[in-house]
């Protein structure tokens, strides 16, 4: 299912703040620094119930009697301000379809179907150093959309922040209406992540990197 177009960001700034909320988007003309990564939808399928497990080893799901079906992948990065410095007790969750392209959601096309070995959602805090880390599996397309994973940062008292991670060399790049609605080149770049294999970390598995650099 196709999900909306990229937001309108006095919309979504007005609703939010009618809501009490703070949000962190990309201001026009921000002082120099390095590029904010850009806000994306948050999509139709954020979890409207948690799974028991939330770690961040989304291919084992605690109790279930087999991993996640998929290729494995291990994303990790910075979650980090327009400085480049870390920024202590970010939060970061991400969601994504399962390797059938069944996401875990009561609306979700199919989702009866979802495979019970992958976990579906994730959360974690931040080390130190601002980095996370997730074990996941390497996302594939569904019907709209070219391969991607959602991503929310909470910064305590700060905000939250959404967007989704895109695949380095995906053919449905060039078509997705999400990603190339990030105008910017270099915003837009800065979503998309080479997957490089990582048989050193786990046999058969890919590895990236995707920081996240918030408007602070
Ligand atoms: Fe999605």
């Amino acid at each position: 299912m196709p999900e909306r177009h990229a937001i309108d960001r006095r919309a979504l700034m007005a609703s939010l703040s009618a809501l009490g909320a703070t949000v962190l988007l990309p201001k026009p003309g921000a002082a120099a620094g390095l590029v904010p990564t850009p806000g994306q939808t948050e999509g139709p399928f954020y979890p409207t119930s948690f799974p028991a497990d939330v770690d961040n080893d989304l291919v084992l799901v605690r109790g279930a009697a087999t991993r996640a079906l998929g290729t494995v992948a291990h994303i990790h990065g910075r979650i980090l301000d327009r400085a480049g410095r870390p920024v202590p007790g970010a939060i970061v969750e991400i969601w994504q379809c399962d390797a059938q392209g069944r996401y875990r959601h009561p609306r979700a096309p199919d989702h009866e179907r979802f495979d019970g070995g992958f976990q579906g959602y994730g959360r974690m805090s931040v080390d130190s150093g601002g980095v996370y880390r997730f074990r996941t599996i390497k996302p594939v397309p569904y019907p709209g959309r070219t391969p991607h994973i959602h991503y929310a940062v909470i910064v305590p008292g700060a905000g939250r922040f959404v967007t989704q991670m895109y695949v380095e060399g995906e053919p449905l790049n060039e078509r997705d209406g999400l990603l190339n609605g990030i105008r910017d080149p270099r915003a837009r770049r800065s979503v998309i992540v080479p997957l490089a294999a990582a048989n050193d970390v786990e046999a058969g598995a890919v590895q990236g990197t995707f920081d996240i650099v918030l408007d602070l």
